[in-house]
């Protein structure tokens, strides 16, 4: 079969990327899909399960660092877009191994950054879509929000290496015309999220009643966002994003940590049929995170503006239908924290590093 539109998803075993290859592969059956993935830790094939037999996916087990395997990619298949998303995304693991963050957020980015161009002998019809987070812009007081304009001022090893690579994917755009997109996202939560994040760790925690670790005094805020609304807006962006510009996504959805975690409780004891106020007492307070930003929350004005895109899940009701998915989907919940993740946990949690 001849395809319309061969797209390379990096990352695409990961959280964010396994609904964005589902979205696609579905939604567009003439496109052609190809999800580069080193299957680190946070990657699984397991998140794919249902389309990884359609005819219009194709994996590929391989590093982005690896110019020459990314080169043959760009020559073997002709493609015409990148959706980028391969990235090592745990703020904790950046402030353990930074190098691991460099290596793959920014010597990736532009070893595929490199392969576009030298591939892309003309702008036309082509498209290097860089997802990238709202931490690159820092920690928020208790008012305001981010926009496309506010200036960058990352604070974690993690936050650094995505600010980084979004000034080099914009380098390319004003250098050598690469055509590019950028979006800036909040915090993603729902199925297929490692449970090293803090909504899939508290849940699995109430689960197996573990103490649930709440870093500092809680008081931290994030905007959450429905992992299939972000899938949902890169779509949108992939389609219809004008070139050179940044669009910030988030879920008009903020929540301090202990209230989340606290109504979190709520909904498990609901569902695991434990007596009201059971998992509340799981709850610690742990030593706090170093460099831990306060606050972010997203103005997504533009992108509403622009592309009619809306966040279609609010508060309990998301934070309800996550737990149900991860309840009904131990063994994998099972899986992923077999092996290493042990070690890590013992690590951070057990042998007293986060003060417990
Ligand atoms: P994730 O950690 O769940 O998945 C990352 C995927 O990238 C994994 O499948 C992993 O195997 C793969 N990967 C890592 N290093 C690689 C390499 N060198 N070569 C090829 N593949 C590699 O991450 P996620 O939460 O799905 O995030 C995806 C993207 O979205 C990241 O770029 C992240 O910065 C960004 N983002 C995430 C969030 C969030 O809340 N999770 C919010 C905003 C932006
Ligand atoms: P996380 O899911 O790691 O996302 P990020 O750091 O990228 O925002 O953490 C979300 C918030 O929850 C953040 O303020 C740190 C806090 N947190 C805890 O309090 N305890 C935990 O065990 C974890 C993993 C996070």
């Amino acid at each position: 079969m001849q395809f319309s539109r061969p797209i390379l998803v990096t990352g695409g075993a990961g959280f964010i990327g396994s609904h964005l290859v589902r979205l696609l592969v579905n939604k567009y059956p003439t496109y052609r899909i190809i999800n580069l993935d080193k299957l680190t830790y946070a990657g699984n094939l397991e998140n794919l399960r249902d389309v990884e037999e359609a005819h219009n996916y194709l994996f590929v087990k391989g590093d982005i660092v690896d110019h020459e395997l990314v080169r043959q990619l760009f020559e073997e298949h002709g493609l015409d877009t990148v959706v980028h998303l391969a990235a090592e995304s745990h703020v904790d693991r950046s402030i353990d191994n930074p190098m691991a963050f460099i290596q793959t957020n920014i010597v990736g980015t532009v070893s595929l950054l490199n392969a576009a161009r030298a591939a892309w002998e003309a702008p036309e019809g082509k498209l290097f879509y860089h997802v990238s987070t709202d931490e690159v812009y820092g920690s928020l007081g208790e008012t305001g929000f981010f926009t496309e304009k506010t200036p960058y001022d990352p604070r974690s090893p993690y936050s650094a290496s995505k600010a980084s690579s979004d000034h080099l994917v914009r380098a390319y755009y004003h250098t050598y015309g690469l055509p590019v997109v950028i979006s800036n996202c909040s915090n993603n939560y729902g199925p297929y999220q490692f449970p090293e994040k803090l909504i899939p760790l508290m849940i699995n925690n109430i689960r197996h009643s573990k103490p649930l670790p709440v870093y500092g005094d809680g008081s931290n805020v994030r905007d959450w966002l429905w992992v299939e609304d972000h899938a949902r807006a890169i779509d949108l962006i992939l389609h219809r994003g004008r070139l050179g510009e940044t669009y910030n996504i988030g879920g008009d959805n903020e929540w301090r940590n202990i209230d989340l975690v606290r109504s979190l409780c709520r909904v498990m004891d609901e569902l695991l049929d434990r007596p009201a106020g059971t998992s509340e007492q799981l709850i610690t307070f742990v030593k706090d995170r170093p460099g831990h930003d306060q606050r972010y929350a997203i103005d997504a004005g533009k992108l509403k503006a622009e592309l009619g895109w809306e966040p279609s899940v609010q508060a309990e009701e998301g934070l309800r239908k996550t737990a149900a998915w991860y309840l009904s989907h131990t063994d994998w919940l099972d899986h992923v924290t077999s092996g290493a993740y042990q070690d890590y946990y013992r690590l951070h949690y057990e042998a007293g590093a986060k003060g417990l």
